[in-house]
């Protein structure tokens, strides 16, 4: 990490402290619990890069990364409610120390205070978009349970939940992050196609590695997804191949969970490698980095486009 990045990112890294220590007692620690656990600050780090494309990267940029990295944390505290999670970042997670009322309302207190970052920077738009953001990430959650358990949801479904949870944000920090820079207009349009087709290589990967990471290199439970009845691209792949899965899962879907997670699981990991279902996820995910290099072609030759470059190829490679 080079020298002026890792200043802005301690910089960033105090704004968000401040934030936390801004909620009242005990709502504080528990915002505190997940926030120092470490996590990889890949939002603020596309903000980062992003914001050099315009002419003064410095302006706001520290409060507009923060938001972004307050607004994943707050998702993160409510998603751990939804999914019932018992681990988050190699620790037990806030509602299983605090409960989940306290989880909710830490992850409460950091959402209000990204919005009020972004109302008081003063970046012109990046307020109304960020709203627009969550709009999408809440539907995206909304429609994700309302299949849950259900019968293996199609491939457009998969695709408008993932774009909506996890693509939507990572292209409001891209298209941001140039705002805060100064860009123009068609600059920030560029940005936000990038991180939108990031967001989604992003997830692409973190489907696969909830089958084949390990817990101690994601610091979470694996097959979360399955467990929860939450059908990921490597299995919908994986039961199109080989239709005796896709009867097992509907079976256990149906049976309200009832047969041996373990073995469903074992099958589950056994049937998307053997099918090629993980290599097929992990060509999609490299098509969809391809296809946000492709939207920085407007770029030309700006020295920066190397650095957006990079930070895309890095999440293809990523084990955690
Ligand atoms: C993790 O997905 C969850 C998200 C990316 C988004 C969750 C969004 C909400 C709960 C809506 C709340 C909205 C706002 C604006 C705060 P995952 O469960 O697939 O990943 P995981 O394995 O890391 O839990
Ligand atoms: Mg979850």
């Amino acid at each position: 990490v080079p020298d002026d990045d890792r200043h802005t990112l301690d910089a960033i890294e105090e704004r968000i402290r401040q934030v936390v220590k801004e909620a009242p007692s005990p709502v504080n620690d528990v915002a505190f619990h997940l926030v120092s656990a470490g996590g990889k600050r890949v939002r603020p780090r596309v903000v980062v890069h992003a914001s050099r494309l315009g002419d003064n990267p410095a302006r706001c940029v520290v409060e507009v990364a923060a938001a972004a990295e307050l607004v994943h944390t707050a998702s993160l505290l409510h998603d751990d409610v939804i999914d019932e999670a018992p681990l988050r970042r190699g620790q037990a997670t806030a509602r299983t120390v605090w409960g989940n009322a306290h989880s909710v309302l830490a992850g409460d207190h950091l959402m209000v205070c990204a919005l009020e970052l972004l109302e008081d920077c003063g970046v012109p738009r990046v307020l109304r978009t960020m709203l627009t953001t969550m709009r999408r990430l809440v539907h995206a959650e909304v429609v994700q349970l309302a299949h849950r358990g259900k019968l293996l949801p199609d491939m457009d479904r998969y695709y408008q939940v993932i774009r909506g949870k996890t693509a939507a944000l990572f292209s409001w920090c891209a298209d941001a992050g140039a705002r805060a820079g100064g860009a123009d207009e068609a600059v920030c349009h560029s940005l936000a196609q990038y991180g939108e087709e990031l967001g989604v290589a992003f997830q692409l990967c973190d489907d696969l590695l909830d089958l084949a990471g390990t817990t101690e290199e994601l610091g979470k439970s694996l097959f979360t997804d399955i467990s929860q009845g939450v059908s990921t691209l490597p299995v919908i792949l994986a039961a199109q191949r080989e239709p005796e899965l896709g009867s097992t899962i509907i079976e256990h879907a149906q049976n309200g969970g009832e047969r041996d997670l373990e073995k469903l699981t074992d099958d589950v990991k056994r049937w998307v490698e053997e099918t090629g279902a993980a290599a097929e996820t992990r060509t999609l995910a490299g098509e969809h980095i391809a296809n946000a290099r492709a939207a920085l072609e407007p770029l030309a030759d700006r020295p920066e486009r190397a650095q957006l470059e990079a930070l895309a190829d890095s999440m293809l490679r990523r084990r955690n």
